[in-house]
Formats: C-alpha cells, sequence, structure tokens
C-alpha cells in the first residue's frame, strides 16, 4: 500500500474485497493479506483480472446510459476504491450538474474515495448496504438525492457479497421502492458455471469482511431487476453490454452478469 498509514478500524490480518478488487485493476491501495487471498482467487480463476476490467468497463457504459438518458444523480453501492472512471468523471461531460453518493463498507475505501471528492455535489458514506436506511438516512443522501426526479442505482459487483439471509432483494426494494420512473438500475452479479466446481473460489472470498453471498442463477439475477425494463441486450456476459464483444472467451467458472434496468 502506499505509505503506512492505515485508517482507523482496518484489520491488517483480514483481507478486504475492496482491496483485492484493486491489486485485480492493477491498484496500490492493497496490503499483504489481500495480495495473499488475492493470488488464491487467480488460483481458480485465472483471467479474475480481466472480468474485474471489463467490469470497471461496464460500469462506465452503464453511467453513460444513464447520463444521456438525463439521469443526474448516483449512488454508488459497494463503490470500491477509487479507479479510474469513477461515476461522476464519467457522467459529467454529460451532466455537468451530476451528483454522486459513493457507498462503500470499507475502511479504506472510503478514505481515499473521501481525499479524491472535487466538490461538495459528490460525497462518500461508509455503510453497510445490509442496512440499507443507514444509507437512505446519512446526511449527504439527504442532501444530495432528490427522490421526486430519476435516481441511477449502481450495484456494481457488490450483489455476491450480500448472504441470502441479508435479503439482497429487500436491500434494493429499499432503494428502489423510491425511485420514480425515468431512473435506472444497473448492476453486474456473479454466476456459476455448471461444468466447474466453484467452490474454492467461493471460499477464498469467505472472510473478506464482508458476506459471501455466493453466486446466484441467471433467474436469481434477472428477478433483482422487478420492476424495471432492462435495456438492449438485456441481462449478458459483461463483456457482451451494451455490444457483443468479439473476443473468443475461455470457458470461465465464473461469470459476471450485467444488466441495466430503467424505471417505466
Ligand atoms: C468487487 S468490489 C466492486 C467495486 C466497484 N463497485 C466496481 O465494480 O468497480 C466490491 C465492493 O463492495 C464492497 N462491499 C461489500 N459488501 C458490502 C456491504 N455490505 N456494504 C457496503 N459495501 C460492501 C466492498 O468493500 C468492495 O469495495
Amino acid at each position: 500500500m502506499g505509505g503506512d498509514w492505515v485508517p482507523p478500524g482496518v484489520d491488517l490480518s483480514v483481507p478486504s474485497a475492496a482491496r483485492m478488487y484493486d491489486y485485480f485493476l492493477g491498484g496500490k491501495d492493497h496490503f499483504k493479506v489481500d495480495r495473499e487471498r488475492a493470488e488464491q482467487v487467480i488460483q481458480g480463476f485465472p483471467d479474475v483480472r480481466e472480468v474485474a476490467r471489463a467490469n470497471r468497463a461496464f460500469l462506465g457504459a452503464a453511467v453513460r446510459a444513464a447520463a444521456e438518458a438525463g439521469v443526474r444523480q448516483f449512488i454508488d453501492l459497494g463503490a470500491g476504491l477509487p479507479t479510474q472512471g469513477h461515476v461522476h468523471e464519467v457522467a459529467r461531460p454529460i451532466r455537468p450538474d451530476t451528483r454522486v453518493v459513493y457507498v462503500d463498507i470499507d475502511p479504506v475505501a472510503c478514505a481515499h474515495a473521501r481525499a479524491l471528492l472535487p466538490d461538495a455535489a459528490t460525497a462518500v458514506v461508509d455503510a453497510d448496504i445490509r442496512r440499507p436506511s443507514d444509507v437512505l438516512d446519512a446526511p449527504e443522501v439527504r442532501e444530495l438525492i432528490d427522490w421526486s426526479e430519476p435516481v441511477a442505482l449502481l450495484l456494481i459487483s457488490v450483489l455476491h457479497f450480500i448472504d441470502d439471509a441479508d435479503d439482497p432483494a429487500g436491500i434494493i426494494g429499499a432503494f428502489t421502492g423510491r425511485m420514480v420512473s425515468g431512473s435506472h438500475l444497473a448492476m453486474t452479479v456473479a454466476t456459476g458455471n455448471e461444468d466447474h466446481d466453484t467452490s474454492r473460489l467461493v471460499d477464498a472470498y469467505k472472510g473478506s469482511g464482508t458476506g459471501s453471498g455466493g453466486l446466484r442463477s441467471p433467474q436469481q439475477i434477472a428477478d433483482f431487476f422487478t420492476g424495471f425494463d432492462l435495456l438492449a441486450p438485456g441481462l449478458v456476459d459483461v463483456f457482451d453490454w451494451p455490444e457483443p464483444s468479439a473476443e473468443q472467451r475461455p470457458d470461465r467458472a465464473i461469470r459476471l452478469l450485467a444488466g441495466v434496468g430503467r424505471r417505466p
């Protein structure tokens, strides 16, 4: 990690999904424990870095689609460490008046994100999305989000850290229940491949500081979009949104399904 500074609340013996993801993306905000666990994931999922980059590219494409449709407020749940193409950087060239609230449970991600906020129309909330009211009642959300106009809710590569017992559909509903017509819901969620044993991989994420909801079926993921119309091309492999990729893909043990829904 750059420098020796460790924010309060960080246990250096516990890996963090946020910092492992930063490692996959080639960032510098991770500790030894994160790198070791990330290498374990790479053993079971050798092209995880490529998938992480595709996931990040999808986030950009989904934000652009929402901004081009006129959305100018975003809530990014499980936003992670600031990396290239943060939501405000993508949306503002299209909608300069964009407001963004970034939410994450990881203290390192929140501290770094806060340090890089460009202005008062962007904010970071350090919260556990398993308690949606902690997010919804946060002063930053009350101040920046006007629920009477469309909102884009982003859940990019975060729902696989939420256990079924924590009611992911209920978490999504706590936000979408407030979202008016024209609002967007964008997510990527991990799904398995029945030809592969994914247990080692799911185990590698256990104890990385969050729940480990694991993998979900395409139908379960589609159900998360209830009340939203999926934009073309629908719920597809993250490499294929918004256009099918020309690349010949390997037979991955795990795929990320990506979709963007619009509230009619
Ligand atoms: C794989 S990263 C994805 C980061 C970013 N959304 C992206 O796709 O580029 C998952 C993020 O979700 C965060 N996260 C996991 N469980 C969470 C929870 N219960 N509440 C808030 N954030 C959570 C992690 O800290 C991590 O930053």
